[in-house]
């Protein structure tokens, strides 16, 4: 093969450069003794909401789905109060940065590599996180589902960057914790980096990532 440099480091957003379980972490004392599940159901089922749609053909806002799968949680796990929902909604639209990712982006971006996201979340949803974080300032492109409106592990999700920087996939390192999009990284023909924070086991095997790292820390090293 090839070697070609990494032109581009491409990232996921929710739970990868963002922490989906700030929102209730914000809130919890509010939340109780439930809040954790509370927020892996509310995180799995909006991500099942966008499989599900998707392999049906059809598309509703990754915003929408948010609040959808917010509501679902509060009807599985009654003890969390239903007045939190405002305060959740409003910190999942500024949701925290894992503690490794600015500098991470500082250090590629001082290499000279071109940063960017790509994400199921909606423009808006996008500016308000990369805004509240401050990492906004690093970023060549943020791109969104919303342009194809249809969610990953769809190829055309991943051509928005390759049509958008005008590079080969093969020029892309894509980094996400969510080892679904991996696979769909890997199928695509980025290089795929697993951020398996939460040492989680290996699955689909038939399309390894390049690299796993544990925390962004380590992917300036990498040999990419
Ligand atoms: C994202 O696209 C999958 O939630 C994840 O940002």
């Amino acid at each position: 093969m090839i070697n070609v440099t990494a032109e581009a480091y491409v990232f996921d957003a929710y739970g990868t450069l963002f922490d989906v379980h700030a929102a209730i972490a914000r809130h919890r004392a509010e939340a109780g003794a439930d809040a954790e599940r509370f927020s892996e159901i509310w995180r799995t089922k909006q991500l099942e909401y966008t499989w599900t749609l998707t392999l049906a053909g059809h598309y509703v806002d990754f915003w929408t789905l948010t609040e959808r799968a917010l509501d679902y949680a509060f009807a599985r796990v009654p003890s969390v109060d239903r007045a939190l929902r405002p305060k959740l909604l409003d910190a999942y639209l500024e949701l925290d940065p894992f503690p490794d990712a600015r500098d991470a982006l500082a250090e590629l971006k001082s290499r000279r590599r071109r940063l960017a996201i790509l994400s199921n979340g909606t423009p808006r949803m996008l500016d308000a996180a990369t805004k509240a974080s401050r990492i906004g300032g690093q970023l060549d492109a943020v791109f969104s589902v919303d342009a194809v409106r249809a969610y990953k592990p769809r190829p055309e999700v991943y051509a928005l960057v390759t049509d958008g920087l005008n590079l080969a996939a093969r020029e892309v390192v894509f980094v996400s914790s969510n080892r679904w999009d991996i696979m769909g990284a890997a199928l695509f023909g980025f290089r795929p980096v697993w951020v398996n924070r939460s040492a989680m086991p290996e699955e689909y095997a038939e399309r390894a990532p390049a690299q796993v790292i544990s925390s962004l820390s380590a992917l300036p090293a990498l040999a990419l």
